[in-house]
């Protein structure tokens, strides 16, 4: 008899409880329920199935200057060795994306080399052309360093409402990092801390509010304490994400000159850490922020000059479903805010359990375990997680093509996720 569909997942649990069987044919989910037929079945009784997570801000680095760091191959396996299918790449890239032409390039090193679907962010800063980029098929705008960051460099608040304005008439998201930097001298994590203060962030989310048009919508990048949290829901078309980093990670976890723990905006006391955890259900999106650097850039220089940013995108599901298998979190909580809200925001088909979502599953354990640097895949080649508790999945899908499983890759249909403004050949 002829298949029917191309993958059956089967005897999978849904959230709601109930055991049912998936069909998924041509990239999407056909049927949920009693199985089509398939030449291909999996029996997921053994597993936490999930639709594939969007990691909506990741730094996939690559080019001539940075694929030491690491490259779309290395990127994107690590992505899907952690159960995420979809990531969003930041612009500041070297050359950084801000035309057409810096645009397409980044496109065509990812389109030969990605192993899980992905969407490419355009930058704003003052070369910027912005409704050029959104013509080649820019996702989103930004993230916009309203402070300086490692390869980006700080817009002024006329520029940023400017650059608004611009981006709210073609009706995209503008994406932002929003933080106050202090001048002083940057040697430790204590003092990382202060210079790029809580206050500081919630001061930069307020200025960032005032300038926005109200039409426009608005994504703030990884906010690390409560305070700025607070101040986001006072707007409507405003959403947010929070990184793992910040929830799993604090100063008090590493040495005060520790340079691998650097990162903007920076790890915040135990404190602020646990108080952030109290804000969970507040959280719209999390995200990694997977911003590698090598352990020897990140070990061999005075704190100061360390470049900030930890890799993440691979222990970033795995982190969190450990806590789902401890009960700390709900499973419905966490696939809101990995993936059907991160879809929701970037305007971008959801993978789902029902018919008409995207065909994208990862298939984890149920049981945890330790995080080690050697298993992973990025090129950063370390972790700041060493040794936690996750749960990786054994299994990842992609459009119901198989892209990993226990350790091995396989190319499937991962793909460009354009921008609603792409029109084909016409960027210019
Ligand atoms: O710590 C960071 N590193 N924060 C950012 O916003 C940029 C990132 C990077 O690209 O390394």
């Amino acid at each position: 008899m002829l298949p029917c569909c191309d993958l059956i997942l089967k005897n999978l649990l849904m959230p709601d409880g109930l055991i049912s069987d998936i069909s998924i044919n041509d990239g999407y989910v056909i049927h949920s329920g009693l199985s089509e037929k398939s030449e291909k079945v999996i029996d997921c009784s053994d597993y936490i199935c999930l639709p594939g997570a969007v990691d909506m801000h990741v730094h996939m680095r690559g080019g001539q200057k940075q694929s030491h760091k690491e490259t779309w191959e290395s990127g994107s396996k690590s992505a899907v060795a952690g159960g995420v299918t979809t990531v969003v790449d930041q612009p500041n890239t070297i050359p950084s994306i801000t035309n057409a032409e810096t645009f397409t390039d980044r496109l065509n090193e990812a389109k030969k080399a990605a192993f899980c679907n992905f969407g490419i962010n355009g930058g704003v800063q003052h070369d910027s052309r912005i409704d050029e980029m959104y013509r080649a098929g820019a996702l989103a705008f930004g993230e916009t360093f309203f402070a300086e960051s490692s390869y980006g460099s700080a817009v002024d608040a006329q520029f940023l409402k400017e650059s608004f304005l611009k981006i709210s008439k073609i009706n995209a998201l503008a994406t932002i990092h929003a933080e106050t930097v202090l001048e002083g001298v940057d040697d430790s994590l204590f003092n990382h801390d202060i210079l790029r203060s809580q206050q500081g962030e919630a001061e930069a989310v307020d200025l960032v509010l005032k300038t926005a048009p109200s039409d426009l919508k608005l994504h703030f990048c990884h906010l690390s304490s409560p305070l700025s949290i607070e101040r986001i829901h006072k707007r409507s078309n405003t959403t947010f994400e929070v990184m793992p980093h910040h929830l799993f990670l604090s100063t008090e976890m590493f040495g005060e000159k520790d340079g691998k723990a650097k990162v903007n905006p920076p790890l915040r006391h135990e404190r602020t850490r646990q108080q952030l955890w109290e804000k969970w259900n507040d959280i719209d999106v999390i995200a990694s922020d997977h911003a590698p650097h090598t352990l020897s850039e990140k070990t061999s220089y005075e704190f100061h000059s360390v470049p900030s940013g930890l890799p993440g995108v691979e222990t970033m599901m795995p982190l969190l479903m450990a806590m789902v298998i401890e009960k700390k979190i709900s499973l419905n909580s966490l696939i809101q805010k990995t993936v059907y809200n991160p879809s929701r925001i970037l305007g971008i088909e959801s993978s789902g359990y029902i018919k008409g979502c995207k065909g994208d599953f990862a298939l984890y354990p149920k049981k945890t375990a330790k995080i080690k640097a050697d298993l992973l895949h990025s090129h950063a080649g370390w972790t700041p997680y060493e040794g936690m508790q996750g749960v990786f999945p054994d299994i990842v899908i992609i459009g119901g093509d198989i892209v990993y499983d226990k350790g091995e890759f396989y190319r499937g249909s991962g793909r460009w996720i354009k921008g609603k403004g792409y029109i084909a050949n016409k960027s210019k």
